[in-house]
């Protein structure tokens, strides 16, 4: 059995590899590989972290993702998982608030996270400068080198037999298409019109120098004034994000998101003044109308793989194990199937 995988972004070469893996003959179509938001991305995989008061499907979804993580790691060889955990830091009283509520949300669902004073997460993580005043420690929420990640993707898919071709596909006949193009999904198909949005996010990739203080050992999450921001680190710097807005398919980084990540950051570690600046870019998530991402069926030929929002490297090896369910007959959660908004 043939099938299509239009879209190689995280979502779709998992996808096309664990298919291939299953017996089907995949071919995939990208005309950019190396451009999208899979690209772009920070790589945080944490469910605990991004989770919110009424997104309790997601953080479900979430924790399932993470929890295939380790493994899906050790078959791809060395794609860069970063284990040393998470913090959450908090500048302002009401973003300590914040902070309280979300801890206060997951101790009623069962996953306490541990609060911690201002001095207690500078001796956790000395890069954190004095104006953090509070926040949280949570070691199972992980990240992954996005763009090591893909490479390895890459290489596995085509090892199992994956065609990866790159250019766009123009409406190819096979058995079976499935549509994980991201941002861009909604123009494949009318079922997805209206639940496929892009929603930008700028990012900033900033390298250690010599000289210059210790980058933190954590992803470091923080509210500063409301505003959140995060560090991720890499084996030789530390990726800045993200911004958030909605307009249109624009991917110009911009004077005043560049400035707000580069503030914000720079208030909870301090040290990252004397690290370069060595890219700034910006993504399109690929929003939904709940923030679940769209897995199944859509008519006898099509599937669909996409509306990760924040979450897509995530949730990357859950979405590829449903999908290879639905390529053998089964179902999928009521939570992401497509049909769900009516
Ligand atoms: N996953 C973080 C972001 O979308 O910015």
């Amino acid at each position: 059995m043939e099938l299509v995988v239009a879209g190689g972004g995280v979502i779709g070469l998992t996808c096309a590899w664990r298919a291939a893996q299953a017996g089907w003959a995949v071919g995939l179509f990208d005309p950019d590989p190396e451009s999208g938001s899979s690209w772009v991305a920070g790589g945080m995989l944490a469910p605990v972290t991004e989770a919110w008061p009424g997104e309790e499907e997601l953080l479900e979804l979430g924790l399932r993702s993470v929890a295939l993580w380790p493994e899906f790691a050790a078959e791809l060889g060395d794609p860069g998982l970063h284990t040393g955990g998470t913090v959450v830091a908090a500048t302002g009283t009401g973003d300590r608030a914040e902070l309280d509520s979300l801890a206060d949300h997951l101790a009623r669902l069962g996953r306490p996270v541990e609060r911690l004073t201002g001095r207690e997460l500078r001796r956790l993580e000395p890069a954190l400068g004095p104006d953090v005043r509070g926040g949280l420690s949570v070691p199972a929420d992980l990240s992954v080198d996005n763009r090591a990640l893909l490479a390895s993707l890459r290489t596995a898919a085509e090892k199992a037999g994956v065609r990866i071709e790159e250019r766009a596909y123009r409406g190819e006949p096979a058995d079976t298409l499935l549509i994980c193009a991201g941002a861009h999904s909604a123009a494949l198909h009318p079922a997805l019109r209206g639940l496929v949005r892009p929603v930008k996010g700028e990012i900033l990739r900033l390298a250690h120098r010599r000289g210059a203080f210790p980058m933190p050992g954590r992803t470091v999450r923080a509210l500063v004034d409301g505003r959140p921001v995060y560090l991720v680190p890499r084996p030789n710097g530390l990726v800045v994000g993200a911004t958030q807005s909605e307009q249109g398919f624009d991917t110009e980084p911009t004077v005043g998101g560049v400035r707000d990540l580069l503030r914000d950051a720079e208030r909870i570690v301090p040290g990252i003044a004397e690290y370069g600046l060595v890219e700034v870019a910006a993504g399109l998530r690929p929003g939904s109308p709940d923030n679940l991402p769209l897995i199944g069926r859509l008519d006898d030929r099509t599937l669909v793989a996409t509306g990760h929002s924040r979450n897509g490297i995530l949730l990357a090896p859950l979405t590829a194990q449903l999908i290879v369910a639905v390529l053998d007959g089964g179902s999928v959660p009521a939570a992401v199937d497509p049909g769900r908004f009516g």
